[in-house]
Formats: C-alpha cells, sequence, structure tokens
C-alpha cells in the first residue's frame, strides 16, 4: 500500500488527477470507476481542466460509478447521476452512453445489483477505482458491519451517514435512508485503487483502514489487502 500526505487539498485533488489522467492516455479505453461526496470534486475539477486544455481525451473512456440512493431520479438534485453531470459528465467527452451508475429506481434493487455486477464483470473490471471515506471507514455505501459484501446490493445507510450528507439536503428527513452500492467484490476487483481523504476529521479513520485490524467493522481496511492502493490524505 502507497500511503501519500498533501498539505493542501489542491494539492491531492491535482496529483489524483494525473494518476487518473495518467491511465487514461495509456489506455484510452480505460474504465473508470468513480465516486461522489465532496472529496473528489477537485480531482474532477483538474481532470476537466485537462480535457479543456486539450490534454485529455475521454472519448472511448467507460465510467461506472460506486452507488446510488434509492428512490431519487436521475433527475433529482442530489441524485449521483445529477453530481456526476455536474462535476464531470457535462464537461469532458465521454459518450453518455458509456457512463454507468447503479438505478436507485430500479424495482427490484437486488436484480439491479446483479445486474450492475454483471456490467463490470463483461467491460473487464475497472483499470483504477476512485473512492472516497466516510467518517465511519465506508467506501461507497458499504457501511460497517459484521462482514463484508461482495456483491452489488442494497444497503441500510448508517444513521451518522445520513446525518453526514443531511447537509446537501433541505433536511436530514429528506435524505433517501437506503441505497446500492458496489460490493467489496468490484472494488477489490479493480486493477489499481486510489483512495482520497481530507482533513484532520478524516485522520484517524484513514490510519484505521491504511494500518488497522482488516476488519468489516471499518470497511476501508480489506484494501490493505489489494495489490496496488495508493490512499492520498490531504492536511488541509
Ligand atoms: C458518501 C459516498 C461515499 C463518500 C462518502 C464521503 O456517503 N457514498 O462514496 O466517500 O460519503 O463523502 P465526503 O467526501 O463528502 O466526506
Amino acid at each position: 500500500m502507497n500511503i501519500q500526505t498533501f498539505p493542501s487539498y489542491d494539492d491531492m485533488s491535482l496529483h489524483a488527477a494525473q494518476i487518473i489522467a495518467n491511465v487514461v492516455r495509456t489506455k484510452p479505453d480505460a474504465v473508470l470507476g468513480l465516486a461522489t461526496g465532496s472529496t473528489p470534486i477537485g480531482t474532477y475539477r483538474h481532470l476537466v481542466r485537462m480535457h479543456k486544455e486539450g490534454t485529455l481525451d475521454f472519448s472511448r473512456v467507460t465510467t461506472v460509478n460506486l452507488d446510488e440512493y434509492i428512490g431519487l431520479p436521475d433527475t433529482h438534485e442530489q441524485s449521483y447521476r445529477r453530481f456526476m453531470e455536474e462535476h464531470l459528465f457535462q464537461h469532458v467527452n465521454l459518450d453518455p452512453a458509456r457512463t454507468f451508475l447503479p438505478d436507485g429506481m430500479a424495482e427490484d434493487p437486488v436484480a439491479e445489483g446483479a445486474r450492475y455486477d454483471e456490467l463490470i464483470r463483461r467491460l473487464g473490471g475497472t483499470d483504477i477505482q476512485l473512492l472516497g471515506i466516510g467518517y465511519d471507514g465506508h467506501i461507497g455505501f458499504n457501511e460497517p458491519g459484521d462482514v463484508f459484501v461482495k456483491a452489488t446490493h442494497p444497503v441500510d445507510l448508517d444513521p451518522s451517514t445520513i446525518q453526514a450528507n443531511a447537509r446537501f439536503f433541505a433536511s436530514e428527513a429528506e435524505v433517501p435512508r437506503r441505497a446500492i452500492t458496489m460490493g467489496m467484490g468490484a472494488i477489490m476487483g479493480a486493477h489499481r485503487v486510489l483512495l482520497l481523504a481530507s482533513g484532520q476529521g478524516k485522520k484517524a479513520v484513514f490510519d484505521a483502514s491504511a494500518n488497522g485490524p482488516i476488519v468489516p467493522q471499518v470497511p476501508a481496511s480489506i484494501l490493505q489487502l489489494h495489490p496496488d492502493v495508493t490512499m492520498m490524505f490531504a492536511e488541509g
């Protein structure tokens, strides 16, 4: 595991974007595993800048996102589809037909999880998976629990996650209680993993994930078993 510390959020974001850009430049039809949350926004900003400067072409790239809220249509301003449109998709030359997220409106979320895993399998897995981390150690929406769940699956969000994400909604009551998340199988199946964390509030969970026991109570700790992980921490 490669652990890197940066003095600022923008330094970390630039380095993360350079890693992803190099994946795309080396393999123009790369499959990028993408993440939402506030942490990757700076990385997306640098990727958009590189595209606008003419040094990064997304025309043959495929993207698969980690997760989506259950019950929010794509058009909802807090849906993760909408987040990705706003922060990346609409600013670069990705083919919209090759940008995938789990369908949070699917009638059967378990079947939707199986469909999503099959899609990722057919794509050959992701070349790089970008991750943020929750204060409770969740990656995607894999919340702390008694087991690591392999498949893409529906989850009940932890009260602490609902509270943390309430800042994006008008009130805590409006935060969806459930989501569909990529499971540990697809995350660990990525050829390369890049986890980003920013700010002192994430320091303890970052250290526990990088160096602590590998336990499902700290979901990100499973990454210690991956052969090619970079974990980046921004001090401020
Ligand atoms: C959300 C997302 C995660 C993200 C996490 C942290 O719940 N599902 O993918 O990593 O929260 O978000 P932030 O980066 O805003 O702290």
